[in-house]
């Protein structure tokens, strides 16, 4: 069975979505790990609540990316991880563990990528008019959301549509995407 680092700093419905998927028994892994880069985060109250534990981090307290993956990754390999899926998780990951986790880290991103990469896609979508957005699970790489997508779907822009009416229809769809795309990750 795999076994999952989540790497969260909002709230963390999505990293809510892959345990209640795995309690279901609609995705066969465990959730080994949470990594957080800000402490007080939501998403570390789910966690506690699951019992999983969370290594938390503030990244002003390290020198550089390296000294802080440098941390991470040995947390992963202390809970034996295989796999990593980030979930709102507001950082480029750095050489130190693409390095050791190679084609094994998949981000979920508010957009049909490579539409509206980086910050703040539903902003983005409802500031450039379009009729469709949606969400992209996608292989991360060195870039900001540039990875080789695995899975998309299309969330449509309503007329009269503001950001949170928008963000909770794609979050809608999140919910369902993120586990099911890693169930057939995982089956292969
Ligand atoms: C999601 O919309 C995801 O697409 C983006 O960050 C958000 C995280 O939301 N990468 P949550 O913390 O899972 O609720």
């Amino acid at each position: 069975m795999k076994k999952l680092a989540v790497f969260a700093s909002g709230s963390g419905s999505n990293f809510q979505s892959i345990l209640d998927a795995i309690e279901r028994g609609k995705l066969d892994a465990r959730v080994a790990l949470l990594v957080c880069d800000k402490p007080g985060a939501y998403v570390l109250k789910r966690a506690e609540q699951a019992g999983i534990p969370a290594f938390v981090f503030n990244a002003k307290e390290f020198e550089n990316k390296a000294a802080y993956e440098e941390e991470i990754l040995q947390h992963l390999q202390y809970y034996d991880v295989g796999f990593i899926a980030l979930a709102g998780y507001m950082r480029l990951i750095g050489m130190t563990i693409l390095g050791a986790f190679s084609g094994k880290i998949v981000n979920i991103h508010p957009s049909l990528l490579p539409a509206f990469p980086g910050k703040d896609a539903v902003g983005q979508a409802l500031a450039a008019g379009v009729k469709i957005t949606g969400v992209t699970i996608h292989y991360v790489d060195e870039g900001m959301d540039t990875g080789p997508i695995i899975a998309q779907e299309p969330v449509q822009v309503m007329e009269g549509d503001d950001h949170d009416s928008l963000l909770a229809r794609i979050q809608k769809v999140e919910h369902t995407l993120y586990p099911d795309t890693l169930a057939q990750l995982f089956k292969q």
